[in-house]
């Protein structure tokens, strides 16, 4: 081909005009004059795309159809062999507006982008024509033929309405994968026809379920599971706006919730019950027990009949070996396949999966520890998730990759330090998620080769303390960091990524409004020099605040005029609004100022030899008990300095997530360390006070019988200094 074309087709799309499109499209071309939207256009289509046409006119109320375009005054909707499956090429002149797309998908897409032209009402159903398009013509198409989002409906249950709303929103960003995380240690989420048990009981948790509920409500039993009518539906759903959905069954690890319902799929040894109160933990199928590959065959034999996609996805990550290990059968099935290690087990039961879904016409989809010994048939599809490294090994074993390291694409993780949300991985925004580049993260041509694309996370331990039935949570983790895939994935690692935060301040936050999203805006900065505090924003948002010290600022708080002088830089906490969108509560680096007062730890309750209430009293790490709270049980917290301070947070379990804490109990604080005063209750296991006078002790007593665990975590106070 000639090379004086591309470069020429570059050219004239540097001087493309500024529709500030999200994706960026390849190619945005001007042309004179307009287009004029009414309801005297009509939308014309051949039958293959009948079902887009209906999609299109539930947002734009174009009444009038054909299947044969009149020659003025309609919109084409056409599919045209040269061009890519999705790519798509969107004309608008004067008497008419053309998409042409590769196959349905591309004609999709040039459908979305023809949306973001139009007044963002179009998204929220309320879309009044006329409306004046100006001509252009869009040439587009996608950098990565995977561009994918993981929904984990397992630890959190989210019905079909909630799946269907995220549906959309993928779509209006040109994601054309939903990885479905259907099966989990917290629960069974489909229907299998053959073992109605396994939705019947491993559908919920807590209360009187055999399964325990590990995260949020505990005692309280939660659930819920698709049928296989209504995954058809969503299946159906999901196809007309372009995306596949690729269903999960997390195995062999990950597999609390289906052992207890069917405990003989787990190994054959009597596992230690103690330390759980007599709750068995293990979650690994047994790899040497034969009926399980029969079970496994009915299940999955449900799963590929319900799933049109070529891909089912069989877990493999996580798998705690020391399961088989313990294993009088497994090691013997080892001893008789000659293998050193368990890890091979896992080899070998992937293999055996593959081998099932083969029978069925279908390909595994893995986690990347599966692909890690390179044994697993080279036809899988690799979700590199571990890290930068994993994805570049699983690619340099010749695996088709899909990269999504957690530091990147991990949207449970949180945005910035003080915000809610995983920290595991890494602290990252959206700007974190979009600047991801392969070339300087070391992958080569040849690897290049093998990656499909890229795909985030949303795993939800974390959402159920967040109310599972609002998706305000869900919204505020993934937006604009979905935005920022959608754009990596479609226009890929240049595509003007430096201009992606300007495209959500001038036209996509909005857009996000209209569709409705709770998203999270960059949050504001927060200065102070020579005794004046500054805020600014650059994103058009109000920004608010309080000045107690204490409560974040709502939409009915004050506006910000500053800036202002102060003593009390401290004291003033703000928070940015724009229409849906806010930004998190943000406060001058001396409000989060913490110190580290001397203090003893005591507990009616043991610690663990590995985790000694010293740990938690020399701020390195936490204590952790060797059982469960019961009522009555206590917490002792002792300054042999008396305590001065604006703040002091008590808190019991893990920072970030509700568990392993002391679920229910009553604080009470002390000034002499003998007498002690009610101070108030736990609330998520934790307390704040502000105690107004120097305190010798903090005292816990549990009110709670059990805490859905086996152990309670005990960190260090958090104390702020007065200033
Ligand atoms: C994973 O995050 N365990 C895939
Ligand atoms: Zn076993």
């Amino acid at each position: 081909m000639n090379r004086i074309l591309p470069l020429l087709s570059l050219l004239l799309c540097l001087s493309a005009s500024g529709a500030e499109l999200l994706p960026v499209p390849r190619c945005d071309t001007p042309a004179d004059g307009t287009f004029l939207l009414d309801g005297s256009v009509t939308l014309c289509c051949e039958t293959a795309l009948e079902p887009l046409a209906r999609y299109v006119t539930a947002y734009v109320p174009l009444r009038r159809t054909a299947s044969r375009c009149p020659a003025d005054r309609c919109m084409v909707l056409r599919t045209d062999e040269a061009l890519a499956p999705e790519a798509y090429v969107l004309r608008i002149a004067p008497g008419r507006v053309e998409i042409a797309g590769g196959a349905y998908g591309g004609v999709f897409n040039g459908v979305q982008t023809l949306f973001q032209l139009l007044p963002d009402d179009v998204y929220a159903g309320r879309l009044r024509l006329p409306v004046r398009l100006d001509c252009r013509t869009v040439e587009d198409g996608p950098r990565f033929g995977y561009r994918g989002m993981m929904l984990d409906v397992a630890r959190t249950w989210i019905d079909l309405p909630h799946v269907k709303r995220y549906i959309d929103l993928l779509a209006y960003h040109k994601i054309n994968k939903l990885h479905f995380h259907l099966a989990d240690d917290e629960g069974w989420r489909i229907e299998i026809r053959s073992h109605p048990e396994l939705t019947a009981i491993g559908a919920w948790r807590g209360g009187d379920s055999p399964i325990r509920a590990v995260y949020g409500r505990w005692d309280e039993k939660y659930g819920g599971y698709y049928t296989q009518d209504e995954l058809r539906e969503l299946v159906a759903y999901a196809a007309v706006r372009n995306i596949e959905i690729i269903p999960e069954i997390d195995l062999p690890g990950h597999s609390r919730a289906i052992a207890h319902v069917r405990p003989e799929i787990l190994c054959a040894y009597r596992p230690d019950t103690g330390p759980s109160g007599g709750y068995d933990e293990r979650n690994v199928w047994c790899a040497a027990r034969e009926e399980n590959y029969a079970l496994l065959e009915d299940i999955l034999s449900e799963v590929c009949a319900i799933f049109p996609s070529p891909y089912i996805h069989i877990g493999g990550d996580e798998v705690e070996t020391a399961q088989w290990r313990r294993c009088p059968d497994c090691m013997a099935l080892m001893k008789r396949r000659g293998m050193s290690a368990p890890e091979q087990l896992q080899d070998y039961f992937m293999e055996r999966l593959a081998g099932i879904l083969r029978d069925h016409g279908k390909l595994p989809a893995v986690w990347d520890e599966a692909s890690q010994r390179g044994k697993l048939t080279h036809d899988a599809r690799v979700h590199g998730w571990q890290s930068v490294g994993t994805c570049l090994a699983a690619t340099a074993k010749g695996y088709r990759t899909v990269v999504m390291p957690g530091a990147w694409f991990y949207f449970d993780m949180r945005q910035s330090p003080e915000e809610d949300g995983h920290v595991w991985a890494a602290i990252f925004d959206a700007e974190k998620t979009r600047g991801f580049d392969f070339a300087a993260q070391g992958f080569t041509p040849a690897q290049m080769a093998r990656v499909e694309g890229v795909e985030a996370t949303f795993f939800s331990e974390i959402y159920l303390s967040h109310g599972p039935e609002s998706p305000a949570y869900l919204d505020y983790m993934c937006f604009p960091r979905l935005c920022a895939l959608a754009e990596l994935g479609w226009s890929g690692e240049g595509g003007d990524a430096a201009g992606f935060r300007s495209r959500l301040t001038a036209a996509h936050n909005d857009r996000m409004a209209a569709m409705n999203i709770g998203f999270r805006l960059f949050p504001p900065e927060v200065t102070y020099r020579d005794g004046v505090l500054h805020v600014v924003t650059d994103d058009g948002s109000v920004v608010r605040f309080t000045e107690d010290g204490v409560s974040a600022p709502d939409a009915s708080a004050p506006v910000w005029k500053g800036p202002l002088h102060t003593d009390e830089p401290h004291r003033y906490l703000f928070r940015s609004f724009y229409k849906t969108g806010r930004s998190p509560v943000v406060a001058h680096a001396s409000h989060y100022r913490t110190v580290s007062p001397a203090f003893t730890l005591s507990s009616s309750m043991p610690a663990t030899e590995r985790n000694p209430f010293s740990r938690a009293e020399s701020y390195k790490g936490h204590a952790r008990t060797r059982r469960a709270p019961r009522p009555g049980d206590w917490v002792l917290y002792t300054f042999p300095k008396p305590l001065v301070c604006r703040e002091i947070t008590i808190r019991t379990g893990y920072e970030h997530l509700p568990k392993a804490n002391i679920t229910a109990g009553n604080v009470e604080v002390s000034c002499d360390g003998r007498t002690f005063v009610p101070a108030g209750t736990l609330e998520d296991g934790c307390l704040t006070l502000r105690p107004e006078r120097p305190l010798r002790a903090v005292r816990i007593v549990s009110t709670c019988e059990g805490n859905g665990c086996s152990f309670v975590v005990l960190p260090a106070p958090i104390v702020k200094p007065l200033l």
